[in-house]
């Protein structure tokens, strides 16, 4: 976009849109009450972020709590329906039916879907329990690839590896320990062939203290991974501060120090005894202090649904009712408005980049908007793929606002207006489903939705999506004249 425009128009451009970002800064501090998010998903997003809930696919036919759940939270864990004893229960005979549930619940609302999870010493099936050695490896590397070929390009990230250390920052006795030391990035490599596209995070309990020897034994790991290219992208802290834990004072700290490794954090069970207040809002204001914690996950709906349900540690009642806790993680997301990242302002760039052919390049993944197979069917979903320049990759910005390709014959849009509406080609019709602002920060945005074009992840064949605003890097694209 910016190699469009003149020097001036751009002096002209930036200025305006930082201006505008002061106005917005002054102004989202402290939000008024019309502005304030009245869920936790939409307070959370406000600055980027997620806020999402593990589901039991068992519970979705109880109508209070998948309201609760559909409305409130837009990421999605299953609680177990991913884990290797339900994906693979006979060796080499897998089953998707309860992962396939959670996922499809999730996705016909809009919510996005984090795998859990991929290698762990528990919840094997018993085949896997019995087994050993170089046959267990094998098993290993062929569970990873059956379970992330089923679910490629469909998820936000995979739990690979789960609760691999002990207490003191050793590795946990497991069979899968016993395959040999390497097993941790044998697992993250054959997951990053499997699925380029989703984040790949290590998850773990009791690693939110950043003075413990199980948090530096994981940091340590993480470390030598990012220093020799194991491919490793986040790290999950579960956080539960239940069964006797609770939030330390330094957990801000440990957030910043795996995020300053170069990997995204993010809290991936919480749950917290008796629901407190002040640690619930401790914790999620520890993580909007840390620009690369991405989200938070509570571990449930309500008490009743916890795996803890004597301790009442969730944000919602047995009856569905919000507890303070629940006030709580809300205000300081709310509160927090852009968060320390901030947010830019969408401004549509005057005049847009009109005219020429342009590639529509995502600046996370360097990769181009692109019409799989050079295929003209109305209702092709558009994707990431390497940047060739090719007539499926050559986009032109009208007057009207449309983002046509092969010469004009199709149009880019809308599937729906919703998040996670399916971006696509379609004969040009005049429609506000098919009119895009190109904005001055960075986002291209329907003018039908007021949503960006959006990306989960950075590999070939990540289709595009509409999605709510936050300009974070996966909704940053730029028109390149070919
Ligand atoms: O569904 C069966 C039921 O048919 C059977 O009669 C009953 C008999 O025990 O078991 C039921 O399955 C249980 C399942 O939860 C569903 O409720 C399993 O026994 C029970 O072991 C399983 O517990 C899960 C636990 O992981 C297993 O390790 C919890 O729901 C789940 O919340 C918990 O989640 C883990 C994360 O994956 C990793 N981090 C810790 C977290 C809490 O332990």
């Amino acid at each position: 976009m910016k190699r469009l425009l003149s020097n001036g128009r751009r002096r002209a451009v930036v200025a305006t849109a930082a201006s505008a970002l002061v106005l917005a800064g002054a102004a989202l501090v402290v939000p008024s009450l019309a502005q304030a998010a009245t869920t936790l998903g939409a307070a959370a997003a406000q600055s980027g972020r997620y806020f999402g809930t593990a589901i039991a696919g068992g519970r979705l036919n109880d109508s209070t709590y998948s309201t609760i759940a559909g409305r409130e939270f837009n990421m999605i864990t299953a609680e177990n329906e991913m884990k290797p004893d339900a994906t693979e229960p006979n060796q080499n005979q897998f089953n998707f039916s309860a992962g396939d549930q959670i996922y499809n619940w999730a996705t016909q609302r809009g919510l996005k879907v984090r795998g859990h999870t991929l290698a762990w010493h528990a919840q094997q099936p018993p085949w896997m329990e019995r087994m050993s050695g170089s046959a267990l490896r094998s098993a290993m590397i062929n569970h990873i690839n059956g379970v992330m070929a089923h679910y490629k390009g469909k998820l936000a990230a995979w739990d690979v590896v789960n609760e691999a250390f002990n207490e003191d920052g050793s590795r946990r006795q497991s069979n899968l320990q016993g395959t040999g030391n390497d097993w941790i990035e044998v697992a993250f490599r054959t997951a990053r062939a499997a699925d380029p596209s989703t984040k790949l995070c290590y998850n773990d309990y009791n690693i939110e203290n950043w003075s413990y020897g199980k948090t530096q034994g994981v940091y340590r790991m993480i470390q030598d991974f990012k220093s020799r290219g194991v491919p490793i992208d986040c790290v999950g802290l579960q956080t539960h501060f239940t069964g006797g834990s609770s939030l330390p004072s330094n957990f801000q700290t440990t957030l910043s120090s795996f995020a300053a490794l170069g990997v995204d954090v993010a809290l991936t069970e919480v749950d917290v005894t008796n629901a407190s207040t002040t640690q619930y809002a401790g914790l999620t204001q520890a993580c909007l202090n840390v620009p690369r914690c991405i989200g938070i996950t509570v571990w449930g709906v309500r008490d009743s649904d916890s795996w803890r349900s004597n301790e009442n540690p969730l944000l919602f009642d047995g009856g569905g009712n919000k507890k303070a806790a629940y006030t709580s993680v809300l205000n300081a997301l709310n509160a927090a408005g852009p968060g320390p990242t901030g947010t830019p302002t969408a401004t549509p760039t005057t005049p847009p980049p009109s005219g020429g052919a342009n590639r529509i390049v995502g600046s996370q993944s360097g990769r181009c908007i692109d019409v799989p197979n050079s295929s003209q069917t109305n209702g092709t979903r558009v994707q990431l793929y390497d940047c060739h320049g090719q007539t499926n990759q050559q986009w032109t910005y009208t007057a009207s606002k449309q983002l046509t390709v092969y010469g004009g014959s199709r149009c880019l849009d809308a599937n729906g207006s919703g998040n996670g509406a399916a971006v696509q080609i379609y004969s040009c019709n005049g429609g506000a489903n098919q009119q895009w602002n190109v904005n001055s920060n960075g986002t291209i945005s329907g003018v039908q939705s007021g949503r960006c074009l959006d990306v989960w992840g950075t590999g070939n064949g990540q289709q595009v999506q509409l999605y709510d605003c936050h300009g974070q890097a996966n909704q940053q694209f730029r028109l390149v004249a070919n």
